[in-house]
């Protein structure tokens, strides 16, 4: 247990399935000492399995679990003011919430693309101004200001001829990133993305047995192997390993901090 949130009151989107970068996140954010978390999934089946989880990390009365659909400005609304109202105000958002569609231009529709495109460009947008007014006012209780995180991916620097939404979708993320950067900082909110490599995420884990049972790995602890070999340390990120930088960004050790990106990938060969 540590203090670098001490006092401070998060909200974690996709944060509905055990395992997940979502809950890893709340996990490491309630051990440091946040008093108030609030994850949001539009899933909402392991709220009782997760809600057990995180009371071994903090409080009982500390974290919340609650239903909304990032792509819905009314739910936005609603999440916003609920957690000012419960906890006193929001000095943390992390917009983690996202989803893949696989395909090419060929043959993806404009309606998966825009599908794409709502969850993981289109809610950051949505977060960020439903949450904005309490973010500013964080200032008045921590010299760092509101922090919002961004979780994108290296696909934002890397381009793939199989996987428009996703690759375009946290592309446009950065730059989403960047401008409310520029725009907030006056406001003392800092805005910054975190762009993870492979994470063994439930996720993950059944996309890589899924191309092994498709014939283009021979298990899925061989498809494991190959994408770890990409990067330079050969290994790949526990959910857990990919919220430390999170906590960096959310915590006062980040106050001068803002527009920035940590790769939190290994180093991937083929970044640019
Ligand atoms: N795991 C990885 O290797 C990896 C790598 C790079 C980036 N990322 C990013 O990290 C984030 C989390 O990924 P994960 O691996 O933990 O996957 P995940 O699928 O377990 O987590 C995403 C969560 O978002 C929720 N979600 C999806 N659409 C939603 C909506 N409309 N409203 C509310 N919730 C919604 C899902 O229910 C899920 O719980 C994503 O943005 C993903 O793109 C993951």
């Amino acid at each position: 247990m540590g203090n670098r949130l001490e006092g401070k009151v998060a909200i974690v989107t996709g944060a509905g399935r055990n395992g997940n970068i979502g809950v890893a996140i709340c996990e490491a954010f309630l051990r440091e000492g946040c008093k108030g978390v609030i994850g949001t999934d539009f899933r909402d089946d392991e709220v009782a399995e997760i809600t057990e989880r995180m009371a071994q990390a903090g409080p009982r009365e500390a974290f919340r679990l609650w239903r909304h659909d990032v792509t819905s400005e009314a739910d936005w609304a609603r999440i916003a003011e609920q957690a000012a109202a419960e906890f006193g105000g929001i000095d943390i958002l992390v917009n983690n919430a996202g989803i893949s569609i696989h395909s090419g231009i060929e043959h993806c529709s404009l309606d998966d693309l825009r599908k794409v495109m709502a969850v993981n460009h289109d809610a950051l947008f949505l977060g960020m101004k439903a949450c904005l007014p309490a973010l500013e006012e964080s200032r008045q209780r921590f010299e760092g200001g509101g922090s919002i995180i961004n979780n994108l991916s290296m696909a934002s620097y890397m381009p793939s001829a199989r996987n428009i939404g996703y690759h375009a979708s946290k592309a446009a993320g950065r730059m989403l990133t960047l401008c409310a950067s520029l725009e907030f900082g006056p406001k003392r909110i800092r805005v910054n993305s975190v762009h993870p490599g492979i994470t063994m995420t439930p996720l993950i884990r059944e996309g890589l047995a899924d191309y092994a049972a498709r014939g283009h790995y021979a298990s899925a602890e061989d498809a494991e192997a190959q994408i770890a070999a990409r990067g330079a340390l050969g290994i790949t990120s526990e959910p857990e390993d990919t919220a430390h930088a999170f906590v960096y960004l959310a915590s006062e050790e980040a106050r001068f901090v803002t527009g920035a990106s940590i790769y939190h990938d290994g180093c991937i060969g083929q970044r640019y």
